[in-house]
């Protein structure tokens, strides 16, 4: 098989930039598009230095990139942008907005705060988590980086909780925020501090109930790090065996690790690459089950997926241009 031509639509964003760093590291897939509408007409390493010695070419506008005739493009685009544009009729699309997450349009009034423009094109896109529900189609739509650590650490228990019982809460490093400045990821704000936000509102709380099956308590943390996620999920069991259950559903999963029974799950061990970690507890005090999923959010909770989703839908090895080592130090 030859290499896959592929285009980044949104590059100069930090998904982007990531999604593009794997692709240089996928020996099936060539850059041959990227779109960026503030750096058009620049070359890439005047995005990144280190870009510079790489076979790429200058940036387009996403438009440009989007006619470029490539064979697999990621969107890598804010929500309400990603839903706007308009994709060639034969392309694999992977995109990393929660534009196309919900197949229920009268929920992204409730969560987005939009009417979603096109709900007729939603059935058109599967939600695709490798591990769990690998895409069925050319249209992939990415989890979100918060529902992936929620999901993983979940999804493999549903039939063995209550599913009241269930509550997530979830801390993220800033560049879940993205890269354009806000007053709530100014340095001012976010250094030597942790708030909670959207509680009780986020949009990825719909985005995890649709894959479990019912609602979900969700709150997200932000923390003062760069990069990386933690979830962790409260349960009550109403059968044995939750354990065998993570496992099991992970046994052959290449980028998630069950961690041994006792180990504690951190963020440096997951940060830079593109492995899910989860551990799982019982509470002395209660008998609630407790299970904790540390991604990078940039990692497993976007590029990462990303790329394993589209390895997916063209039939590759799925693990091709992943992440799946780093060194804690
Ligand atoms: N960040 C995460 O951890 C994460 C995880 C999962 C999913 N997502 C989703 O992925 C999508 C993209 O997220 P993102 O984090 O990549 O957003 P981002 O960094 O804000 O980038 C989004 C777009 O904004 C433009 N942009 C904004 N600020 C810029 C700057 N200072 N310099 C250059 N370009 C800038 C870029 O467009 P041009 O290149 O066209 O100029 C870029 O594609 C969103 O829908 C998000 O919800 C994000």
């Amino acid at each position: 098989m030859g290499m896959v031509t592929t285009a980044i639509i949104g590059c100069a964003g930090y998904t982007g930039q990531e999604t593009l760093d794997r692709v240089l590291a996928h020996p099936g897939l060539k850059a041959v598009a990227l779109g960026s509408n503030s750096q058009a007409g620049k070359p890439p390493w005047a995005l990144d230095p280190s870009l510079a010695g790489h076979d790429l070419p200058s940036f387009v506008t996403n438009d440009q990139a989007l006619a470029s005739g490539a064979e697999l493009i990621f969107l890598c685009l804010g929500h309400d942008e990603s839903v706007a544009v308009d994709l060639p009729a034969d392309a694999v699309v992977v995109d990393l907005s929660g534009g196309h997450r919900l197949q229920d349009a009268s929920l992204y009034e409730q969560w987005y705060g939009w009417k979603h423009p096109h709900p007729e094109r939603l059935s058109n896109w599967a939600y695709s988590v490798p591990e769990l529900q690998p895409p069925t189609g050319r249209l992939v739509s990415n989890p979100g980086c918060y529902a992936s650590a929620a999901i993983y650490a979940l999804a493999p228990l549903v039939g063995a909780i209550d599913p009241a019982s269930v509550v997530i809460d979830a801390k993220s490093g800033m560049t879940g925020a993205g890269k354009s400045l806000k007053a709530s990821s100014h340095a001012g704000f976010v250094l030597d501090n942790c708030s909670a936000y959207k509680v009780g509102s986020h949009q990825h709380a719909p985005e995890i109930g649709q894959l479990v099956g019912f609602p979900v308590c969700f709150v997200p943390h932000l923390l003062p790090i760069r990069r990386g996620l933690l979830a962790t999920v409260y349960a009550r069991a109403t059968e044995s065996g939750l354990r065998e259950r993570l496992e099991q559903a992970y046994a052959a999963a290449p980028a998630v690790r069950v961690l041994p029974a006792g180990v504690n799950p951190e963020l440096a061990r997951v940060q830079h690459t593109d492995m899910a970690e989860i551990a799982l507890f019982e509470d002395r005090a209660t008998g609630r089950t407790i299970v904790c999923c540390a991604i990078d959010n940039l990692g497993k909770g976007a590029a990462g997926n990303a790329i394993q989703n589209a390895n997916l839908a063209l039939g590759l090895e799925q693990t091709l241009g992943l992440r799946l080592t780093g060194v804690t130090v």
